[in-house]
């Protein structure tokens, strides 16, 4: 499978789990197309890519009003007809119902959303074992 992954980071956390998923993908053979911030996605790595990843950060007031960061960065990503699409969000304390908007956001690209999951900025590096873990099993099983 070809991965492209897409990532919007403040403090470094979430571009490092999207590295770490890339190399738990590769690891198992995956091919990842590019690495490149949402701001200024690699267009030619959406397109070689049969599977687009897109993570963001949770910001709100910790307890309330969570929300994916930059989502209308999201939703104005390339097209991504044809593909699939899968979202993580890295978070301190509760990411709320990101996800959900995240799904929303790429739907809305044209993407078939396969799911997401939300990391914890503590446990990244399980965390992103088990998001490409739970990529690979969920493709497989098509
Ligand atoms: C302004 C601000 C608001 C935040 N709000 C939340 C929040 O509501 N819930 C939460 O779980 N984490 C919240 N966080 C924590 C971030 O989601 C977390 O640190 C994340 O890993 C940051 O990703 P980054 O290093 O890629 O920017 C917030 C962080 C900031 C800076």
């Amino acid at each position: 499978m070809k991965a492209a992954i897409l990532v919007e980071s403040l403090t470094g956390n979430t571009w490092k789990a999207g590295e770490l998923i890339a190399a738990n993908l590769q690891q198992e053979g995956w091919s990842i197309t590019g690495l490149s911030p949402v701001k200024q996605p690699d267009h030619s790595s959406i397109q070689e890519a049969d599977t687009v990843i897109v993570g963001t950060w949770v910001h709100g007031l910790f307890v309330v009003g969570q929300a994916p960061w930059a989502v209308d960065r999201l939703r104005a990503l390339p097209s991504m007809a044809g593909k699939q699409a899968v979202s993580f969000c890295t978070f301190a304390l509760n990411p709320g119902k990101s996800l959900d908007v995240m799904a929303q956001a790429l739907e809305s690209c044209g993407a078939q959303v396969l799911g997401g999951l939300a990391l914890h900025r503590g446990k990244l590096a399980a965390h992103a074992e088990e998001f490409a873990a739970r990529l690979i099993d969920n493709t497989a099983a098509k």
